[in-house]
């Protein structure tokens, strides 16, 4: 048996397809604003797609690209005009920053109505009350994706593997608040095999290529693979996208997201979705002072 793809590309067209609609109904283009420092290659290629999408469904994108050497008062600078700004409904900072620049710092600065990543302390502390605004953009974009195609989460056993605070946390905080039975296990996990074992829906956000084998799926299980890791083609050729589920893994289970092409696309389409609501709740706010 093979399993079921779960393409992202059709849920993230739902999804977007929703939040533009919303969009229509505010009085202008939400407007996000990313910021990012310095050419680390794979935040130069996470923004463009972020900025590309977000135009194609008439958002508003402005993208700071600043030298790695702005310094971390810069930036904060930067930040307070965006957050005093009535025409920025959304600010997202790529992640990783520069050694020389605090990122608990950034985030804490952002205002928290605008923090469309969900990376704001608030947010997090919300998140895990069970009372989620702006969530984060991966965990949300695979719960829609779950829901999508059909995919039960009260009362499944889940394991997600990895404790990052990007994907791992709070998609363990959004399982348990959907009913999931939620594991969460990482690199420390002894026998992780063991725990892979028990999960209906297996959640894999780690950056290993193919840290989850066959022998570590249970029959018929869910598979959601996060990774996206950079390898080289067979013989050194071109370098491949992989998650990090082994591909032989769709032998067992009874769906698995593809990479790429799963989680990839949701979490763009999350990220757009979370600047229509964030526009929507400010819009509000305004109307009721
Ligand atoms: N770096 C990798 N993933 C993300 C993300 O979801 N948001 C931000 N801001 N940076 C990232």
């Amino acid at each position: 048996m093979t399993a079921r793809l779960l393409r992202g590309g059709p849920a993230a067209d739902a999804l977007l397809a929703e939040a533009t609609a919303r969009a229509a109904r505010l009085p202008a283009p939400p407007q996000l604003v990313m910021l990012r420092l310095g050419e680390d290659p794979a935040s130069v290629s996470y923004v463009r797609g972020k900025d590309r999408r977000a135009r194609e469904v008439g958002l508003k994108s402005t993208v700071y690209a600043l030298p790695e050497t702005t310094s971390q008062a810069e930036l904060l600078d930067l930040i307070a005009r965006l957050n005093a700004d009535d025409t920025v409904n959304g600010i997202l900072v790529q992640l990783p920053l520069p050694l020389h620049i605090q990122e608990q710092t950034v985030l804490h600065a952002i205002d928290p109505r605008k923090d469309v990543d969900g990376f704001h302390p608030l947010n997090v502390g919300e998140l895990w009350s069970g009372r989620p605004a702006l969530r984060p953009c991966t965990p949300a974009g695979i719960l829609y994706l779950l829901d999508h195609y059909g995919i039960p989460v009260a009362g499944q056993r889940a394991v997600v593997v990895g404790r990052s605070s990007i994907v791992g946390r709070p998609l363990a905080g959004l399982l348990l608040h959907r009913d999931a039975t939620v594991t969460v296990a990482h690199s420390r996990t002894p026998d992780l095999g063991a725990v892979t074992r028990e999960a209906d829906l297996l959640c894999v956000a780690v950056g290993q290529p193919h840290l989850i084998t066959p022998d570590m799926v249970r029959p018929g299980a869910t598979v959601v693979d996060v990774g996206i890791n950079r390898v080289l083609g067979e013989g050194g050729g071109k370098a491949q996208l992989t998650g990090d589920v082994a591909p032989e893994v769709a032998q067992v289970a009874g769906a698995i997201t593809p990479v790429p092409g799963g989680v990839g696309p949701m979490t763009i389409a999350q990220l757009l979705a979370n600047t229509v609501l964030a526009a929507e709740l400010q819009a509000k706010g305004r109307a009721a002072r």
